[in-house]
């Protein structure tokens, strides 16, 4: 495996692959990865095949952090990512610095960005002003830099998922994005980098989302008819606040391709949730 740090480095490499022929196949992340990466990285493989080459991006990504935020404390753990791509069989980590990045940014020199305008304006578009347009604009100069043919991203980021693939389309990026399913832990918290911040009694209230949902799939599945969201929501809501530590940010009900709210929830309804643990924001979904 190789490691660059270089933008150009990658770019050149990368245009290298794009004459010689090799599929290559792409999955950014911020780090301190766990299996859900993984399987991501495990996706990449099997889609371009093992005389392909699979990219990971190691990238704290600051301008997608508000400034009340965990930017700083985010865990950062480059030797021990770096062993497991060794180990997944990784070709190239790519771990950038902010000064390749966006270079000149402390110096107010950078001024270019990404916005999509629809499907980032709910949930986490409205908890986390600017958050998508952070991560629309470093997934494109990631896309720019790469060059990948495909790029696999997690399903438990499902309205990023769904802006990425937007963004795509809208920009003609050249390339198939795929959303892998989300992994969970055996009580069925979704693998995340930020659970490590759920200490002591923290961590078992966590399982609060998952149930959440379990809670939402049953009514759903029994009612001889759609259920009222906003009823629900107030269920849902009253179940994952008896955890003393636990608040909710926001549930949504949604259509999974539109992200269009829902008044009504039937089967195949989409439920997101953002549920903050103590200090740490969990999010989670899951089709109904
Ligand atoms: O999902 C993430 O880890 C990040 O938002 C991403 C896509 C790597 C962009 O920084």
């Amino acid at each position: 495996m190789r490691t660059i740090s270089s933008v150009l480095a990658m770019q050149r490499l990368a245009l290298k692959w794009r004459r010689l022929g090799p599929r290559v196949g792409f999955v950014p992340t911020m780090g301190y990865l766990h299996e859900g990466h993984l399987s991501l990285v495990h996706r990449a493989r099997r889609l371009v095949g093992p005389r392909g080459k699979v990219v990971v991006s190691l990238y704290v990504n600051p301008t997608q952090f508000g400034p009340r935020e965990d930017f700083s404390r985010y865990p950062r753990d480059f030797a021990r990512d770096a062993a497991l791509c060794r180990d997944a069989g990784v070709d190239v980590l790519f771990a950038p610095t902010d000064a390749a990045m966006y270079p000149g940014r402390d110096q107010g020199r950078y001024s270019t960005y990404v916005v999509e305008k629809t499907l980032s304006q709910s949930m986490e578009g409205a908890s986390r002003p600017a958050h998508f347009r952070g991560v629309t604009t470093i997934v494109a100069k990631l896309f720019n830099i790469v060059l990948p043919d495909v790029a696999v991203f997690g399903a438990k980021d499902w309205q990023q998922a769904a802006i990425i693939q937007r963004m795509a389309m809208d920009l003609n990026f050249p390339l198939k994005v795929v959303v892998a399913p989300t992994k969970r832990e055996p009580d069925g918290l979704a693998m995340s980098s930020r659970n490590k911040y759920l200490v002591g009694p923290l961590r078992p209230q966590a399982r609060a989302l998952w149930q959440a949902i379990q809670t939402a799939q049953a009514a759903v599945r029994s009612a001889p008819t759609p259920v009222s969201a906003a009823r629900l929501k107030r269920r849902l809501c009253r179940q994952i606040e008896d955890q003393p530590d636990a608040r909710v940010d926001y549930i949504e009900f949604f259509e999974p391709e539109t992200l269009a709210s829902a008044a009504k929830v039937r089967r195949g309804t989409h439920l997101a949730l953002a549920v903050f643990i103590g200090t740490t924001r969990l999010i989670d979904n899951a089709r109904l």
